[in-house]
């Protein structure tokens, strides 16, 4: 049986990706926050993973406003990447996970999430600034992936968007089947983009450090604390793209067992985000490990 070994939640500004490609990441701007993820290195290692199913959003690359999906799940054995404009090297292929994704997708349907399924699908830098984070030199280098991926990308661009209860039960809905994927899998749920930031209008370089603190407090051990808040109201409290943390409850959701903060990273600003980095240990309950 697949075993979900716990979750990540990252940020994925794009500048990172120019910052690793110059070689900044010890310059005083880049230090404090590229050292959060000294300890995600060591637990990476030391868990091995097999697969990482990561929640993000699309900001334009593989949809568009035109035809934009709720929630879309990638059922591609590779998965390529292109240039967003941002100046970044763009990463090589992702090698996927197609048979665990079209589990994930069996699963998420039977529970009446209607997902767009997508056998071709374009990831951009939510996907692959974290996976350069989580694994320096992957995207670029050709040592072979150390894990296959699963991307679940979450509208937080066009309103209506989902609200962060059907974000975490759609997280839920994939933790359930991958304690039935019969394969055994080590499995790590990764969430990325937020915390608060707004991009653009009056508001643009908006960030709130209190409800951060909050969301980084409340989704370890209470994360229905955080269903209550309304996406208007997270709209308000996080700025416009803080929104992403969207992709962190679906991530927490997954987490079906004992949730345990392993290490908390929170800095700001990198380029115009409250940059957050977190590892949550995910401990099965006993009865289900049995089954
Ligand atoms: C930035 C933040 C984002 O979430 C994003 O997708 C692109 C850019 C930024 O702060 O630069
Ligand atoms: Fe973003």
């Amino acid at each position: 049986m697949a075993t979900i070994i716990g979750g990540i939640g990252t940020t994925h500004v794009p500048s990172i990706g120019k910052a690793i490609a110059d070689g900044k990441q010890s310059d005083p701007y880049w230090r404090p926050f590229f050292k959060g993820f000294d300890y995600v290195h060591s637990w990476l290692a030391r868990t091995k993973p097999d697969v990482a199913v990561v929640f993000y959003n699309d900001h334009g690359l593989n949809f568009f406003l035109d035809k934009l999906p709720t929630f879309a799940v990638g059922a591609s054995a590779e998965y390529r990447s292109a240039d967003e404009g941002w100046g970044i090297p763009v990463s090589r292929p992702v090698p996927g996970d197609a048979d665990l994704s079209w589990h994930l997708i069996n699963t998420l349907v039977e529970d009446e999430f209607d997902v767009t399924m997508c056998q071709e699908m374009l990831i951009d830098h939510a996907l692959t600034i974290p996976l350069a984070l989580m694994w320096p030199g992957i995207t670029s280098s050709d040592a072979p992936w150390p894990v296959k991926i699963v991307p679940v990308e979450i509208n937080t661009v066009q309103h209506p968007l989902p609200s962060l209860a059907r974000a975490f039960k759609l997280g839920r809905s994939i933790g359930r089947a991958l304690e039935t994927y019969r394969p055994d899998l080590r499995v790590v749920a990764v969430g990325t983009g937020g915390l608060s930031h707004q991009l653009d209008g009056a508001r643009a370089g908006f960030v709130n450090k209190e409800f951060d603190a909050l969301c980084l407090d409340k989704i370890v051990a209470e994360p229905e604390a955080l269903v209550r808040y309304s996406i208007h109201e997270l709209v308000e409290l996080s700025g416009s793209q803080g929104v992403e943390f969207l992709n962190w409850m679906a991530m927490r959701g997954a987490l079906t067992g004992e949730v345990r903060e392993l290490s908390r990273n929170y800095h700001i600003p990198i380029s115009n985000t409250a940059a957050a980095t977190a590892v949550y240990a995910n401990q099965a309950a006993a009865g289900r490990k049995a089954a």
